[in-house]
């Protein structure tokens, strides 16, 4: 389980180890663009503000990988305890 806190709305969520940070954001009633839902699209691309990011998409390359300042929010999880996201 890790916080994910929401930059523009102000919210705080967290998201267990069955859940997506994509689910954990929709269930806040935040609605984001989403397509395939398996990290390959890249529709869910989100800006990250701070924290490790632990990417299990196929989009990024690893450069943008190392940069940890996007993600896929349908797979990809964190490895710090907490993440902002520019949601
Ligand atoms: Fe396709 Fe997330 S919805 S990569």
């Amino acid at each position: 389980t890790f916080e994910v806190e929401l930059a523009q709305s102000g919210q705080t969520l967290k998201v267990s180890e069955d859940m997506s940070i994509l689910e954990a954001v929709e269930g806040a009633g935040i609605s984001v663009m989403t397509s395939c839902e398996e990290g390959i699209c890249g529709t869910c691309e989100t800006s990250v503000l701070s924290g490790q990011i632990d990417h299990r998409d196929s989009v990024l390359n690893d450069e943008e990988r190392a940069a940890g300042d996007t993600m896929m929010i349908c797979v990809s999880r964190a490895k710090s305890d907490r993440l902002v996201l520019d949601l």
